[in-house]
């Protein structure tokens, strides 16, 4: 009998021309540590592209990590953390900023969903509060901002926790 594995670490083609490939190399934590630490919200939160790299390495059976890829080009990140809290907690999405509003982030977010239906009933995910783009994003996917969470990053930074109910 097959036991569905949300999150396997395998090439997922999506729609917009992206596919998630999972993240194993030392090299590819490397250079997506590089692309994020000079995009906000990381830079304004003061992330080191040093731990980042070391985050994305570092053993962590329930954080799935993939590279996403558009055209053999590496264009963004995901790191779901399964299983959280009755469901999927995206921990880590970012799209560089020449690939975004192409589809992709939602491509994702929506792969995440259909992977984790019928598994669990809930998804999750934290945005700074300054981000404006992202809450914009989440909100029209679904997501109601459920709490504040103060100085959980970094000092003087609100990050707030989201969450959509999965249906069936
Ligand atoms: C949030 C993020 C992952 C979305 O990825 P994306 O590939 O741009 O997502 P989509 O193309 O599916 O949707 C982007 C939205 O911005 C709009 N958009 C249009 N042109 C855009 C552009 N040049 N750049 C960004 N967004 C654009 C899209 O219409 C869409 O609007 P909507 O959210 O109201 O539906 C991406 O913007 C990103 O990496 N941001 C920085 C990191 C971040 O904030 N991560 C999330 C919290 S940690």
């Amino acid at each position: 009998m097959s036991v569905k594995s949300p999150f396997a670490a395998i090439a997922h083609p999506l729609p917009s021309n992206g596919t998630l490939l999972p993240l194993v190399d030392t090299s590819d934590a490397a250079a997506i540590a590089a692309l994020l630490v000079v995009e906000d919200p990381w830079r304004t939160l003061g992330y080191q592209e040093e731990t980042v790299s070391r985050y994305l390495m570092r053993p962590d059976p329930a954080l799935h990590r993939f590279r996403l890829m558009r055209e053999g080009v590496l264009v963004g990140v995901l790191g779901i953390r399964y299983p959280w809290l009755r469901g999927p907690y995206i921990e880590l999405i970012g799209v560089t900023p020449e690939a975004r509003g192409f589809g992709l982030g939602g491509a994702v977010v929506t792969w995440i969903e259909e992977e984790a239906r019928g598994e669990a009933a809930n998804l999750w995910a934290c945005v700074s509060e300054s981000n404006a783009d992202a809450r914009r994003f989440y909100a029209r996917r679904g997501f109601i901002e459920v709490a504040p969470i103060d100085d959980l990053v970094a000092r003087g930074h609100a990050e707030i926790l989201l969450r959509k109910r999965l249906l069936g």
